[in-house]
């Protein structure tokens, strides 16, 4: 049975999720994000596999691409039945090889040792208990299987120190909460175009493309993300660090526990110019803006 807190929280990412799957834009650069090489595995190995995409979201995205990429099975595990209308749509070209369960990564309805590979991206942060989500995804991990988890340790850089006080003023002050939840791209297209004439007027000098420029740095993928960070409940949580991640794994008994990263291709919008930090948090300048980052790990499960 779902706690009300689990209810807000699929209520609110079922909202924007349902945006991102009838974007197909937005839906393709998030399937792209799975391939073999960012795993650090051959092409291929997803082939024959069972796999499990917990807290999958209302549109499936990952699970798509294991299934794309000839997983044997992949059960696509999310809160409650809200999302799986939207989720078949989906899925349905693979047929029997796709299963939507309802349930939560805090008490998985699967016997241990169910899966080959255990994909969790961006859900544990969303529970009322992290460690126990992360228990319950080490167990049901097959031996020899391996288990992937991204989880955020942006708490300590500057972006999220301003974006956790912006929350507490979204939570307190109506006026803000009305502003962010009315941003979209048509009402930012109007106050830029105001901007952009008001400089116009203004400046003596055209820089070519400048105009063209700034505007290309703002579209809806953008304005879903902000949205998402203010309304998605216990993003203040987001306080985890690297070590303790690791520690995590060693204590379940994983083993050629790696942290990993991508190059985020294809936003249209600023994150393309921030993706450089993605791909490298280790780097001072990643480290400044956004802490221990984006932390994505893997680790494998012995086989004896
Ligand atoms: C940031 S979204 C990530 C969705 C998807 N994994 C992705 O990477 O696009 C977090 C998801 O976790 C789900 N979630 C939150 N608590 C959960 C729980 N206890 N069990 C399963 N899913 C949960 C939410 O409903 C939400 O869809």
């Amino acid at each position: 049975m779902e706690s009300s807190f689990e209810i807000e929280t699929r209520t609110v990412f079922d909202r924007y999720q349902r945006q991102q799957e009838n974007d197909d834009h937005i839906f393709d650069r998030l399937v792209s994000l799975i391939e073999e090489d960012y795993f650090g595995l051959p092409t291929g190995s997803f082939r024959g596999l069972d796999v499990l995409d917990a807290g999958c979201g209302s549109n499936a995205n990952a699970s798509y691409a294991f299934l794309d990429k000839g997983a044997r099975n992949v059960v696509s595990l999310e809160l409650s039945n809200d999302w799986m209308d939207c989720a078949r749509k989906r899925l349905s070209r693979f047929g029997p090889r796709s299963e939507l369960v309802a349930g939560s990564v805090l008490d998985l309805p699967f016997d241990d040792f169910s899966f080959d590979f255990v994909h969790c991206a961006g859900v544990l942060p969303h529970t009322r208990d992290p460690k126990k989500g992360f228990e319950e995804l080490a167990r049901v991990t097959r031996p020899g299987g391996s288990f992937f988890l991204t989880i955020m340790g942006t708490a300590n850089g500057v972006i999220y120190r301003c974006i956790n006080h912006l929350r507490e003023l979204y939570q307190s002050d109506e006026q803000f909460r009305s502003s962010i939840d009315n941003l979209d791209a048509s009402t930012a297209r109007e106050a830029i175009d105001w901007l952009l004439r008001t400089k116009d007027g203004e400046e003596k000098e055209y820089i070519p493309g400048e105009n063209e420029f700034f505007r290309s740095l703002f579209d809806d993928d953008l304005f879903v993300t902000i949205r998402d960070r203010f309304q998605a409940p216990t993003y203040h949580q987001f306080a985890f660090t690297e070590v303790q991640i690791r520690g995590w794994y060693g204590e379940c008994g994983f083993e050629k526990i790696r942290r990993i990263s991508r190059y985020t291709k294809n936003f249209h919008n600023l994150r393309r110019f921030l993706a450089p930090m993605y791909r490298h948090y280790d780097h001072p300048l990643a480290r400044f803006w956004f802490g221990d980052g984006c932390i994505q790990m893997i680790g494998e499960k012995p086989s004896t």
